[in-house]
């Protein structure tokens, strides 16, 4: 341990985040990095000390409180700092130093009491960035917006190249190793977008497969690799996971695992309950011999398997638990992909995708029964790299709850033909639009939540500008987005 490292260079090269806002307090990031795509980020081989300031405005000049925490050279030199000592509903700024460096300033808050009447939460729904296939002028736009709290919902970092003219490279072949992860994440943490985003808002986080795999089930990857090296490989993916966001203590791996699936309080008005749809999942139905991954296909049976699961049975019990205990005016669920049924065949047939809702969909009718006469159950998701607004609909057809997929940040999509083309035969779904990227924005008030959905024509711009696709509402007590 060093206690007074002296840097060379500026070591905050990755910026600064907060994250998991409750209302006694949030959790505070940094990582240290001078050389960020070096190997050890260019940090001496020890953890050094690192000081951090909290005030109530961005000169440090009022409230000011400070403390101490380390780098820590097992956990790439990234810095938590976890505040439960806070008032709730406060708004703070901090930074970090190290020796003679300072961090750029970061923006923050609390959660209010879970017992307190709040009128209002401003949140945006973000997944899917892939850094060859645009800028991240959506993350700009949610950096610069005035919001609560930003929900990524997985594909933080992509591991893999694919789709058609990059816009800029990863410059590294596909993460293997925990170095390699590092370097992705470090690569991501660069972009000042990206930056701007995390410095001005507490972030809630789950994730999807290409944090550590495409299509990746449990404990077995996309390329069938044996069961044990996939899961050594998913553990460094997971360990950089960590290490790059603004994660409690409680979400430490243990072995292979990370704790991610959680609830947040948002005073009366929300509870906010995080899924993790890849972690414990079972490997997708019908998987062709040989093969991995998932596929488009019909006559699944095996997609209707009561014993094939999303969440896995801990999860899932674990959901059902956190529903039926919550309080609140509204339940948000976010979780990774498109929940509703996609029917991917205009005509006759029904095809399904194996890796999403689909392929389990057992799991998502329990979960549908589960949230029946529950306080305003909205799905959030992601992964499909379109907009979708749908009703979620029970078996007998009544419509239990509503959802709002995003599109991606940056990563491309089917053709808006194909898309459309699926519509008619989905008549749930109220939306689907893959032929822009950007994010949902929210507004959610007691009687009743607005959302946005944002696009932008062109993320292959730096100096491209977010409109409004369209906007939706679900009314208190009536499942169900109805278009505004
Ligand atoms: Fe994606």
């Amino acid at each position: 341990m060093l206690a007074n490292w002296k840097p060379q260079r500026n070591p905050f090269t990755l910026g600064v985040a907060s994250g998991n806002p409750r209302p006694n307090g949030v959790v505070l990031w940094t990582r240290l990095a001078p050389d960020p795509l070096a190997p050890g980020g260019g940090m001496p081989a020890e953890s050094v000390a690192v000081e951090w300031d909290l005030a109530e405005d961005a000169q440090f000049s009022k409230g000011l409180r400070s403390g101490r925490s380390f780098a820590i050279a097992g956990e790439g030199h990234s810095v938590h700092v976890e505040l439960v000592d806070l008032p709730p509903d406060s708004h703070w700024y901090y930074r970090f130093r190290a020796g003679d460096a300072i961090s750029a300033v970061g923006r923050t808050r609390t959660a209010p009491a879970a017992d307190g009447s709040v009128d209002r939460l401003r949140l945006a729904l973000a997944s899917c960035a892939h850094y060859e296939h645009g800028l991240f002028v959506a993350y700009r736009e949610l950096g610069e917006a005035d919001l609560d709290l930003i929900v990524h919902v997985g594909d933080y970092i992509y591991e893999n190249a694919w789709g058609v003219d990059p816009v800029r490279r990863f410059g590294a072949p596909e993460p293997m190793t925990l170095e390699d992860y590092r370097q992705r994440h470090a690569l991501y943490k660069l972009d000042p977008n990206l930056q701007l985003a995390h410095a001005n808002h507490p972030w809630l986080f789950t994730w999807d497969d290409h944090e550590v795999d495409n299509d990746y089930a449990g404990a077995l990857g996309q390329d069938r690799d044996p069961e044990g090296a996939f899961l050594l490989r998913r553990a460094a993916a997971y360990q950089a996971y960590y290490e790059h966001l603004p994660l409690s203590r409680a979400q430490v791996m243990q072995g292979p695992w990370m704790r991610l699936h959680d609830r947040f309080v948002w005073g009366q008005l929300a509870d906010l309950h995080l899924l993790d749809c890849r972690q414990y999942r079972s490997v997708q139905p019908c998987r062709p011999p040989g093969q991995g991954g998932s596929s488009n296909l019909a006559g699944c049976e095996a997609r209707l398997d009561p014993n094939a699961s999303m969440l896995g049975a801990a999860q899932e019990a674990w959901f059902y638990n956190s529903l039926s205990n919550s309080q609140q005016r509204w339940n948000l669920i976010a979780q990774s992909t498109l929940f509703a049924p996609k029917d991917g065949d205009p005509g006759e047939a029904e095809v399904i995708w194996t890796d999403g809702w689909d392929g389990y969909a057992a799991n998502r009718a329990r979960m549908i029964e589960s949230m029946r006469g529950k306080a305003n159950p909205v799905l959030l998701g992601g992964d499909v790299h379109a907009h979708y607004v749908a009703n979620v609909n029970a078996d007998d057809g009544s419509t239990i709850a509503s959802e709002f997929c995003g599109t991606s940040i940056t990563s491309q999509a089917w053709p808006q033909e194909k898309i459309a083309s699926e519509l008619p035969a989905n008549p749930h779904l109220l939306l689907g639009d893959g032929s822009r990227r950007g994010y949902v924005a929210f507004d959610l008030r007691p009687g009743q939540l607005q959302a946005d959905l944002r696009v932008f024509e062109n993320v292959r711009d730096r100096n491209a500008r977010g409109s409004s696709l369209a906007k939706f509402a679900v009314n208190d007590g009536k499942p169900g987005p109805l278009r505004s």
